[in-house]
Protein backbone atom coordinates (compact mmCIF):
# COMPACT_ATOMS: atom_id res chain seq x y z
CA UNK A 1 0.00 0.00 0.00
CA UNK A 2 1.43 2.98 -0.73
CA UNK A 3 1.97 6.35 1.39
CA UNK A 4 -1.15 8.67 1.44
CA UNK A 5 0.12 12.11 1.93
CA UNK A 6 -1.97 15.13 3.72
CA UNK A 7 -0.68 18.64 4.15
CA UNK A 8 0.81 17.83 7.41
CA UNK A 9 1.19 14.35 8.07
CA UNK A 10 1.61 11.06 6.12
CA UNK A 11 -0.99 7.80 6.74
CA UNK A 12 0.73 5.13 6.12
CA UNK A 13 -0.12 1.23 6.51
CA UNK A 14 0.97 -1.93 8.60
CA UNK A 15 4.19 -2.31 9.00
CA UNK A 16 5.81 0.96 6.99
CA UNK A 17 3.80 2.40 9.38
CA UNK A 18 4.55 1.11 12.69
CA UNK A 19 8.48 1.85 11.44
CA UNK A 20 8.29 5.02 10.80
CA UNK A 21 6.82 5.44 14.56
CA UNK A 22 9.40 3.28 16.06
CA UNK A 23 11.88 5.41 14.22
CA UNK A 24 9.93 8.61 15.64
CA UNK A 25 10.32 7.79 19.11
CA UNK A 26 13.79 6.98 18.97
CA UNK A 27 14.74 9.73 17.06
CA UNK A 28 12.87 12.71 19.51
CA UNK A 29 13.16 13.41 22.87
CA UNK A 30 9.82 12.44 23.82
CA UNK A 31 9.96 11.85 27.70
CA UNK A 32 7.20 9.21 28.07
CA UNK A 33 4.82 7.36 25.97
CA UNK A 34 0.92 6.63 26.55
CA UNK A 35 -1.45 4.65 24.64
CA UNK A 36 -4.76 5.68 24.53
CA UNK A 37 -7.21 2.52 25.19
CA UNK A 38 -10.80 1.21 26.21
CA UNK A 39 -11.43 -2.25 27.08
CA UNK A 40 -11.90 -3.69 23.65
CA UNK A 41 -8.77 -2.40 22.30
CA UNK A 42 -6.92 -3.06 25.69
CA UNK A 43 -8.14 -6.72 25.31
CA UNK A 44 -8.23 -7.11 21.30
CA UNK A 45 -5.15 -4.88 19.53
CA UNK A 46 -2.91 -3.98 22.19
CA UNK A 47 -1.52 -7.32 21.88
CA UNK A 48 -0.31 -6.63 18.57
CA UNK A 49 0.22 -3.08 18.91
CA UNK A 50 3.20 -4.59 21.58
CA UNK A 51 4.59 -6.89 19.15
CA UNK A 52 5.03 -4.01 16.67
CA UNK A 53 6.08 -1.26 18.92
CA UNK A 54 10.02 -1.12 19.86
CA UNK A 55 9.36 1.14 23.00
CA UNK A 56 8.29 0.95 26.62
CA UNK A 57 4.85 3.16 27.14
CA UNK A 58 1.79 3.70 29.67
CA UNK A 59 -1.36 2.53 29.09
CA UNK A 60 -4.55 4.91 30.04
CA UNK A 61 -8.27 2.79 29.56
CA UNK A 62 -11.02 4.59 29.40
CA UNK A 63 -14.53 3.55 28.82
CA UNK A 64 -15.64 2.36 24.98
CA UNK A 65 -18.80 4.40 23.38
CA UNK A 66 -19.88 6.89 21.87
CA UNK A 67 -21.63 7.80 25.72
CA UNK A 68 -18.30 8.41 26.95
CA UNK A 69 -17.11 10.72 24.36
CA UNK A 70 -17.55 13.30 27.00
CA UNK A 71 -15.69 16.17 29.18
CA UNK A 72 -15.97 13.79 31.95
CA UNK A 73 -13.91 11.39 30.27
CA UNK A 74 -11.20 13.86 29.35
CA UNK A 75 -11.40 15.31 32.65
CA UNK A 76 -10.34 12.01 33.80
CA UNK A 77 -7.00 11.79 31.08
CA UNK A 78 -5.90 14.85 31.72
CA UNK A 79 -6.12 14.45 35.36
CA UNK A 80 -4.10 11.14 34.65
CA UNK A 81 -1.79 12.79 33.04
CA UNK A 82 -1.23 15.37 35.11
CA UNK A 83 -0.89 13.32 37.78
CA UNK A 84 1.49 11.16 36.26
CA UNK A 85 3.85 14.28 35.73
CA UNK A 86 3.04 14.00 32.15
CA UNK A 87 5.00 17.18 30.52
CA UNK A 88 4.48 18.76 26.90
CA UNK A 89 7.11 16.25 25.16
CA UNK A 90 5.24 12.95 25.71
CA UNK A 91 3.56 11.33 22.82
CA UNK A 92 -0.02 10.18 22.96
CA UNK A 93 -1.18 7.74 21.01
CA UNK A 94 -4.81 6.64 20.26
CA UNK A 95 -5.20 2.77 19.63
CA UNK A 96 -8.58 2.54 19.02
CA UNK A 97 -11.63 3.25 16.94
CA UNK A 98 -13.52 6.84 16.15
CA UNK A 99 -14.33 7.39 20.30
CA UNK A 100 -10.74 6.95 20.96
CA UNK A 101 -9.19 8.67 17.72
CA UNK A 102 -11.43 11.78 18.20
CA UNK A 103 -11.07 12.33 21.53
CA UNK A 104 -7.38 11.15 22.37
CA UNK A 105 -6.83 13.90 19.67
CA UNK A 106 -9.15 16.63 21.50
CA UNK A 107 -7.29 15.45 24.63
CA UNK A 108 -3.95 15.61 23.19
CA UNK A 109 -4.54 18.92 21.57
CA UNK A 110 -5.57 20.95 25.00
CA UNK A 111 -3.14 18.97 27.40
CA UNK A 112 -0.55 21.82 28.06
CA UNK A 113 -1.99 23.97 24.68
CA UNK A 114 -1.20 20.69 22.69
CA UNK A 115 1.05 17.34 22.83
CA UNK A 116 1.76 15.73 19.99
CA UNK A 117 0.01 12.62 18.52
CA UNK A 118 -0.32 9.79 16.62
CA UNK A 119 -3.45 7.72 15.38
CA UNK A 120 -3.89 4.15 15.02
CA UNK A 121 -7.05 3.34 13.99
CA UNK A 122 -8.58 0.03 14.79
CA UNK A 123 -12.30 0.30 13.36
CA UNK A 124 -12.65 0.38 9.54
CA UNK A 125 -15.20 3.38 10.52
CA UNK A 126 -12.23 5.17 11.76
CA UNK A 127 -9.71 4.09 9.05
CA UNK A 128 -11.42 5.61 6.42
CA UNK A 129 -12.71 8.47 8.57
CA UNK A 130 -12.29 9.61 11.87
CA UNK A 131 -8.77 9.43 11.86
CA UNK A 132 -8.09 10.96 9.22
CA UNK A 133 -8.31 14.62 8.21
CA UNK A 134 -7.71 16.37 11.48
CA UNK A 135 -11.44 16.61 13.03
CA UNK A 136 -10.94 15.78 17.13
CA UNK A 137 -13.48 16.62 19.51
CA UNK A 138 -15.84 15.39 22.16
CA UNK A 139 -20.41 15.28 22.46
CA UNK A 140 -21.87 17.77 24.60
CA UNK A 141 -24.89 15.98 25.98
CA UNK A 142 -25.98 13.72 23.56
CA UNK A 143 -24.93 16.62 21.38
CA UNK A 144 -22.21 15.20 18.58
CA UNK A 145 -19.20 16.50 18.12
CA UNK A 146 -20.20 19.83 19.89
CA UNK A 147 -16.93 20.67 21.42
CA UNK A 148 -13.39 20.23 19.54
CA UNK A 149 -11.01 21.83 17.37
CA UNK A 150 -9.29 20.90 13.99
CA UNK A 151 -5.80 19.57 15.14
CA UNK A 152 -3.24 17.19 13.01
CA UNK A 153 -2.11 14.39 14.06
CA UNK A 154 1.91 13.36 13.69
CA UNK A 155 0.79 10.56 11.65
CA UNK A 156 -1.94 7.99 11.27
CA UNK A 157 -1.08 4.35 11.23
CA UNK A 158 -3.73 1.87 9.26
CA UNK A 159 -3.24 -1.73 9.87
CA UNK A 160 -6.01 -3.76 8.53
CA UNK A 161 -5.48 -6.38 10.53
CA UNK A 162 -7.02 -4.79 13.49
CA UNK A 163 -10.40 -5.71 11.37
CA UNK A 164 -10.62 -8.95 12.86
CA UNK A 165 -11.34 -8.30 16.21
CA UNK A 166 -14.77 -6.55 14.83
CA UNK A 167 -18.27 -7.88 14.44
CA UNK A 168 -19.65 -7.70 11.06
CA UNK A 169 -22.20 -4.75 12.76
CA UNK A 170 -18.94 -2.70 13.46
CA UNK A 171 -17.70 -3.67 9.84
CA UNK A 172 -21.16 -2.58 8.31
CA UNK A 173 -20.56 0.42 10.30
CA UNK A 174 -17.61 1.47 8.88
CA UNK A 175 -18.97 0.18 5.03
CA UNK A 176 -21.82 3.12 5.32
CA UNK A 177 -18.41 5.99 5.55
CA UNK A 178 -16.98 4.10 2.35
CA UNK A 179 -20.23 3.97 0.56
CA UNK A 180 -21.05 7.63 1.31
CA UNK A 181 -17.15 8.53 -0.17
CA UNK A 182 -18.33 6.11 -3.29
CA UNK A 183 -21.42 8.31 -3.28
CA UNK A 184 -19.64 12.14 -3.56
CA UNK A 185 -17.06 11.43 -5.62
CA UNK A 186 -18.29 8.85 -8.12
CA UNK A 187 -15.73 6.58 -8.09
CA UNK A 188 -16.45 2.90 -7.30
CA UNK A 189 -19.83 3.35 -7.09
CA UNK A 190 -20.82 0.30 -9.38
CA UNK A 191 -18.09 -1.80 -7.99
CA UNK A 192 -19.17 -1.85 -4.53
CA UNK A 193 -22.96 -1.58 -5.61
CA UNK A 194 -22.28 -4.92 -7.74
CA UNK A 195 -20.02 -6.36 -4.79
CA UNK A 196 -21.17 -6.12 -1.65
CA UNK A 197 -18.36 -7.92 -0.07
CA UNK A 198 -15.55 -5.54 -0.48
CA UNK A 199 -15.91 -4.02 3.08
CA UNK A 200 -12.56 -5.91 3.96
CA UNK A 201 -11.01 -4.78 0.76
CA UNK A 202 -7.79 -2.99 1.07
CA UNK A 203 -7.51 -1.53 -1.99
CA UNK A 204 -11.17 -0.26 -1.53
CA UNK A 205 -10.16 0.78 2.02
CA UNK A 206 -7.01 2.99 0.55
CA UNK A 207 -9.38 4.15 -2.02
CA UNK A 208 -11.61 5.24 0.53
CA UNK A 209 -9.01 7.07 2.46
CA UNK A 210 -7.70 8.78 -0.73
CA UNK A 211 -11.04 10.12 -2.22
CA UNK A 212 -11.59 11.77 1.52
CA UNK A 213 -8.28 13.27 1.75
CA UNK A 214 -8.44 15.09 -1.32
CA UNK A 215 -11.45 16.63 -0.62
CA UNK A 216 -9.70 17.59 3.05
CA UNK A 217 -6.73 18.55 1.10
CA UNK A 218 -9.36 21.26 -0.66
CA UNK A 219 -10.51 22.60 2.08
CA UNK A 220 -9.35 21.28 5.64
CA UNK A 221 -11.52 23.65 7.51
CA UNK A 222 -14.58 22.84 6.06
CA UNK A 223 -15.72 26.41 4.44
CA UNK A 224 -16.59 24.76 1.07
CA UNK A 225 -16.12 21.23 -0.70
CA UNK A 226 -15.67 19.59 2.41
CA UNK A 227 -19.27 20.36 3.08
CA UNK A 228 -19.99 17.49 0.80
CA UNK A 229 -18.18 14.40 3.65
CA UNK A 230 -21.56 15.56 5.50
CA UNK A 231 -24.02 13.97 2.91
CA UNK A 232 -25.97 11.87 5.17
CA UNK A 233 -24.67 13.30 8.53
CA UNK A 234 -27.49 15.97 8.85
CA UNK A 235 -30.66 13.77 9.39
CA UNK A 236 -28.12 10.60 10.15
CA UNK A 237 -26.08 12.77 13.26
CA UNK A 238 -29.47 13.73 14.76
CA UNK A 239 -30.63 10.01 14.31
CA UNK A 240 -27.64 9.09 16.29
CA UNK A 241 -27.99 11.45 19.35
CA UNK A 242 -31.67 10.22 19.48
CA UNK A 243 -30.67 6.84 20.06
CA UNK A 244 -27.16 7.49 22.26
CA UNK A 245 -29.75 7.96 25.10
CA UNK A 246 -31.94 4.87 23.74
CA UNK A 247 -31.24 1.05 24.93
CA UNK A 248 -30.90 0.38 21.20
CA UNK A 249 -27.74 2.65 20.61
CA UNK A 250 -27.20 2.93 16.72
CA UNK A 251 -23.64 2.74 15.58
CA UNK A 252 -22.36 5.67 13.45
CA UNK A 253 -22.76 4.17 10.33
CA UNK A 254 -25.51 2.84 10.73
CA UNK A 255 -27.53 6.00 11.83
CA UNK A 256 -25.59 7.81 8.60
CA UNK A 257 -27.17 4.92 6.27
CA UNK A 258 -30.18 6.26 7.78
CA UNK A 259 -29.53 9.58 6.97
CA UNK A 260 -27.78 8.74 3.29
CA UNK A 261 -31.74 7.18 2.18
CA UNK A 262 -33.78 9.96 3.84
CA UNK A 263 -31.01 12.41 2.21
CA UNK A 264 -31.18 10.63 -1.18
CA UNK A 265 -35.00 11.15 -1.33
CA UNK A 266 -34.93 14.59 -0.51
CA UNK A 267 -32.49 15.33 -3.76
CA UNK A 268 -34.86 13.60 -5.67
CA UNK A 269 -37.56 16.22 -4.02
CA UNK A 270 -35.75 18.95 -4.02
CA UNK A 271 -32.61 18.79 -6.36
CA UNK A 272 -32.68 16.89 -9.44
CA UNK A 273 -31.60 13.12 -8.43
CA UNK A 274 -33.23 10.64 -10.39
CA UNK A 275 -35.32 8.42 -7.73
CA UNK A 276 -33.77 5.19 -9.68
CA UNK A 277 -30.24 6.54 -7.95
CA UNK A 278 -32.37 7.18 -4.52
CA UNK A 279 -33.11 3.81 -4.59
CA UNK A 280 -29.97 2.02 -5.99
CA UNK A 281 -28.29 3.56 -3.17
CA UNK A 282 -31.18 2.33 -0.33
CA UNK A 283 -31.23 -1.17 -1.78
CA UNK A 284 -27.32 -1.23 -1.16
CA UNK A 285 -27.36 0.03 2.01
CA UNK A 286 -30.69 -2.20 2.93
CA UNK A 287 -28.39 -5.27 2.24
CA UNK A 288 -26.18 -4.47 4.97
CA UNK A 289 -28.18 -2.37 7.88
CA UNK A 290 -31.52 -3.79 9.42
CA UNK A 291 -34.46 -1.70 9.30
CA UNK A 292 -35.28 0.83 12.42
CA UNK A 293 -38.79 1.60 12.84
CA UNK A 294 -39.64 5.64 13.88
CA UNK A 295 -42.50 7.14 15.63
CA UNK A 296 -44.10 10.47 14.90
CA UNK A 297 -42.30 11.66 18.48
CA UNK A 298 -38.93 10.65 17.20
CA UNK A 299 -38.98 12.12 14.02
CA UNK A 300 -40.25 15.34 15.62
CA UNK A 301 -37.08 14.90 18.11
CA UNK A 302 -35.40 14.16 15.14
CA UNK A 303 -36.51 17.46 13.56
CA UNK A 304 -35.43 19.33 16.84
CA UNK A 305 -31.74 17.84 16.94
CA UNK A 306 -31.58 19.23 13.29
CA UNK A 307 -31.24 22.80 15.06
CA UNK A 308 -27.90 21.95 16.29
CA UNK A 309 -26.08 20.52 13.45
CA UNK A 310 -22.82 22.95 12.72
CA UNK A 311 -23.88 23.32 9.21
CA UNK A 312 -26.46 25.98 10.22
CA UNK A 313 -26.42 29.81 9.25
CA UNK A 314 -28.66 31.28 11.41
CA UNK A 315 -29.87 28.25 13.02
CA UNK A 316 -31.44 27.66 9.82
CA UNK A 317 -30.24 23.79 9.00
CA UNK A 318 -28.28 23.21 5.39
CA UNK A 319 -28.41 20.47 4.03
CA UNK A 320 -25.68 18.53 1.51
CA UNK A 321 -28.40 17.18 -0.97
CA UNK A 322 -27.03 15.51 -4.25
CA UNK A 323 -27.79 16.10 -8.00
CA UNK A 324 -26.50 12.69 -8.91
CA UNK A 325 -23.09 11.22 -7.59
CA UNK A 326 -20.31 12.83 -7.90
CA UNK A 327 -22.56 16.01 -8.30
CA UNK A 328 -23.47 18.04 -4.99
CA UNK A 329 -25.15 20.89 -3.73
CA UNK A 330 -24.71 22.57 -0.28
CA UNK A 331 -26.32 24.80 2.47
CA UNK A 332 -29.73 23.86 0.82
CA UNK A 333 -32.85 24.61 2.84
CA UNK A 334 -35.14 21.98 3.36
CA UNK A 335 -38.68 22.33 4.83
CA UNK A 336 -39.65 20.20 8.09
CA UNK A 337 -42.65 18.39 6.10
CA UNK A 338 -39.64 17.06 3.44
CA UNK A 339 -37.70 15.70 6.53
CA UNK A 340 -40.86 13.74 7.85
CA UNK A 341 -41.60 12.29 4.33
CA UNK A 342 -37.55 11.12 3.76
CA UNK A 343 -38.69 8.80 6.92
CA UNK A 344 -41.28 7.26 4.79
CA UNK A 345 -39.47 6.59 2.23
CA UNK A 346 -36.13 5.47 4.36
CA UNK A 347 -39.67 2.58 6.04
CA UNK A 348 -41.41 1.90 2.91
N1 LIG B 1 -16.50 13.01 8.72
C1 LIG B 1 -16.59 14.22 7.99
C2 LIG B 1 -15.34 14.99 7.94
O1 LIG B 1 -14.29 14.52 8.35
O2 LIG B 1 -15.34 16.11 7.47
Amino acid sequence: MNIISTDTYKIRFKDEGYAHLNELVASNNYTNFYVLVDENTKKLCLTRFKEKASFKFEIIEIKSGEIHKNLDTCLDVWNHLTNKNADRNCLLINLGGGVITDMGGFIASTYKRGIDFVNIPTTLLSMVDASIGSKTGINLNSIKNQIGLFSDPLSVIVDTDYLKTLSKREINSGYAEIFKHSIISNSNFKKLVENPNLAYDEDIIASSIELKNKVVKKDKFENDVRKHLNFGHTIGHAVESLFMNKKNKLLHGEAIAIGMVCESYISCKINGLEIDKANEIKNHLNKFFNKVSFSKNDIDKICNLIKYDKKNHLNIPKFVLLKNLGLIETDVNVDVNLIADSFDYYTA
